[in-house]
């Protein structure tokens, strides 16, 4: 009996002492499998005399229940503790900002686009777009360029080769051919602006041969020169963030309005900087006019009937003087210091009531 009580300790200590979910299958084996050491006992019963059978057979269940108990509660205690190591080890914290160390960073010119959109999308103007490529009577003929106009040379264009009957197509040089596309395919009231890459042969500090601008176009029936001017001093205050930002309204000429005015702004150069804002000096940020009524005759629109505005900007100025950006071949650079210096954080969205 002795030795039963003996086994008895060994074993549950054995159980105990398993750290694993393995070990402890090994305890089992070692105690109740088929060469266990108490099932090699329970053999052994056979041997003895009717009563000392009975009574050694009651002791050997007792240890084999306890055994069997006590492994089953170490095999509960160890998958607890093995699932709470694993909950613990693969831990995420979902309050923690979802990337705190973003270093992708948003450039200037989509961030300007961002923020030019929110503002006419806030004034009811949707987005619309148009093909790189131009024929010529898109970026020229259907605005009101006379053939060999002059101003056709100002836009350094960029064409490529002529096809079979001669005609060659153009990189577009402006954003303005969407006016006639949109006019064509869309029923007035319009209101749209068009951002988007525009290429001229041209390549220095100021100029890139591949930049990008902004259209605006709003056609309806009664529109007038009030409308564009109330439309584009909402838009500059807006867009630089200055309520009392000094806009002026200078005559100019452009084919396809009539009549035209070039914008400008007001800033002050004094102490050697340039700041946007009140002061004794202007600067030119877009061109603009009424819709000129050869410009909607060829787009099949009733002159008689539609009138209408158009504006168009520079992208990349309005962000240099904007965010004080010096010189425009970096834009291009792909210079990742660049980026990170003037690029802008990913989440934040330049919304008009959030903020530009
Ligand atoms: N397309 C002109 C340019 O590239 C800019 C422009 C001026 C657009 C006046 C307009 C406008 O829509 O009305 O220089």
């Amino acid at each position: 009996m002795d030795n039963v009580d003996a086994l008895r300790a060994e074993l549950l200590a054995e159980v105990e002492q398993a750290g694993t979910l393995d070990a402890l299958e090994q305890v089992r084996i070692t105690a109740l499998g088929k060469k266990g050491r108490i099932t090699e006992r329970m053999k052994a019963l056979g041997g003895l005399d009717p009563d000392a059978r009975r009574a050694a057979g009651q002791t050997l269940n007792a240890v084999k229940d306890a055994v069997s108990e006590a492994l089953e509660d170490r095999r509960a205690a160890l998958g607890d503790a093995a699932l709470n190591a694993r909950l613990a080890r693969e831990r995420i914290d979902v309050s923690l900002p979802a990337r705190p160390e973003a270093r992708g960073r948003i450039h200037p010119i989509t961030q300007t686009i961002d923020e030019l959109t929110a503002i006419f999308c806030e004034m009811g103007f949707t987005v619309a777009e148009g093909p790189d490529i131009e024929t010529d009577y898109y970026n020229f003929e259907a605005l009101n360029f006379p053939p060999e106009h002059p101003a056709r040379q100002d836009h350094d264009t960029f064409y490529l080769q002529p096809d079979a009957e001669g005609r060659r197509k153009v990189l577009r040089t402006h954003t303005s051919p969407v006016q006639v596309r949109t006019m064509e395919t869309t029923t007035p009231p319009i209101r749209i602006i068009v951002p988007g890459r525009t290429f001229r042969s041209d390549h220095d500090a100021t100029h890139s041969p591949m930049f990008h601008q902004v259209e605006g176009l709003v056609i309806d029936k009664k529109t007038h020169m009030g409308h564009l001017k109330g439309c584009l001093i909402d838009f500059c205050r807006a867009f630089f963030g200055i309520d009392d930002l000094p806009v002026r309204f200078r005559p100019s000429y452009f084919p396809f309005t009539e009549p035209s005015a070039e914008v400008d702004i007001g800033c002050s150069r004094k102490g050697g900087g340039l700041t946007i804002g009140a002061g004794d000096d202007w600067l030119e940020i877009l061109g603009s006019g009424m819709v000129h009524p050869n410009v909607l005759r060829y787009a099949g629109i009733d002159p008689a009937e539609y009138q209408g505005f158009a504006f168009g900007m520079g992208i990349e100025r309005i962000a240099m003087l904007k965010y004080g950006i010096p010189d425009l071949r970096p834009f291009y650079d792909t210079d990742l210091r660049w980026l990170r210096h003037y690029g802008f954080v990913p989440i934040a969205q330049p919304t008009v009531a959030g903020g530009l």
